[in-house]
């Protein structure tokens, strides 16, 4: 990002709840279930995968980690009742792993049962570098039981390579994406061309090991290394998955479907959406542009 769009997109935090929604309306499908599961149905019609976010993350008491844990399951039961095409995504932090570790696994281990009676698969998100160690040990702990969890690895970390080196001789189910959170230098690779190397680098390993990734990106450049590989290593269409989030780059999305290969959309969904609408429209200078302008002209009453 320029510095120019750095500037805009850091006074975000400064523009009004309510303009901000609108904007992000495009990247979350509502404030309940219903919406999301409408979404998961329009997505699955088009011939596409979906795995549903409840939305919330850094939950701040037992009584807000629990009842995410059993909007969790919920969402579980209903993707079965209603024989949606999606599996779930968590975030560890919103399941308590800020407040003790053990409750947090616990209450991952509860919704794996649950995903694993309704022969479902749950993803556990990755967040910022503070929870890597964390979140990997959580994940390594559960798949001593279950074998329907897979992790998120970020391209852009440093320690990734070595982390995907360890995974690999675990037959992990991998979501390789660039990682959205700012880190520093010595954690991240900061230029857009290294993030991009890196990611390359780590789908090969994978792929080499016939490890099932999904290849999480919007990146021209990064879709056209992954066909490549994917053409080379003759993989079968159920040996990956591209996947992309809800309202980003519709005509990519169609474009990697119509030529064969699967594709999982994030649907993210609940009434904290704030967070990861911010995260979102940082990642798009054009909308943030817009939002500000509007800001300062009258045209942002909807
Ligand atoms: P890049 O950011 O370079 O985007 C490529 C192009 O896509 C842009 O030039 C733009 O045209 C378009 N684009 C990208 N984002 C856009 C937006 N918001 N609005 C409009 N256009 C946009 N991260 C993480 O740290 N932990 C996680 O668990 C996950 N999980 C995850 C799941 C899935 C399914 C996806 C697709 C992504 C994630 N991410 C994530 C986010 C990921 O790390 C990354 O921040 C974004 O995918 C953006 O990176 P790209 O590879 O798309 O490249």
């Amino acid at each position: 990002m320029n510095l120019l769009n750095k500037l805009v997109a850091s006074s975000l935090p400064f523009v009004p709840k309510s303009i901000v929604r609108h904007f992000a309306n495009r990247y979350i499908a509502g404030d309940k279930f219903d919406d999301a599961a409408s979404a998961v149905h329009d997505i699955n019609a088009d011939n596409m995968m979906a795995t549903f976010d409840l939305l919330g993350e850094d939950a701040t008491t037992d009584k807000d980690a629990i009842a995410a844990r059993e909007a969790c399951k919920n969402v579980l039961g209903e993707i079965s009742h209603q024989h949606l095409d999606s599996n779930l995504s968590v975030k560890l932090t919103q399941l308590g792993l800020k407040l003790d570790r053990q409750f947090c696994t616990d209450n991952l281990l509860d919704i794996l049962e649950v995903a694993r009676q309704v022969g479902n698969f749950v993803r556990i998100d990755m967040e910022d570098s503070t929870c890597t160690d964390e979140t990997l040990e959580i994940y390594r702990a559960a798949r001593k039981s279950f074998d329907n969890v897979g992790v998120v690895i970020q391209a852009c970390l440093r320690r990734s390579e070595a982390d995907v080196r360890e995974l690999v001789k675990e037959n992990a189910n991998i979501r390789l994406c660039k990682g959205i959170y700012a880190e520093p230098e010595h954690i991240a690779f900061q230029g857009r061309e290294e993030v991009r190397e890196n990611f390359v680098k780590l789908l090969d390993l994978l792929v080499e090991n016939r490890c099932y990734v999904g290849i999480a990106t919007h990146d021209d450049a990064v879709v056209r290394a992954a066909y490549r590989l994917v053409q080379s290593m003759q993989l079968d269409a159920h040996e990956y998955e591209f996947q992309m989030l809800l309202g980003v780059r519709r005509e990519l999305r169609s474009e990697i479907v119509q030529r064969g290969h699967r594709m999982r959309i994030y649907v993210p969904f609940g009434e904290h959406w704030y967070e990861y609408s911010i995260r979102r429209l940082k990642e798009n200078p054009d909308i943030v542009g817009n939002i500000l302008r509007s800001v300062f002209t009258s045209d942002h009453a909807a």
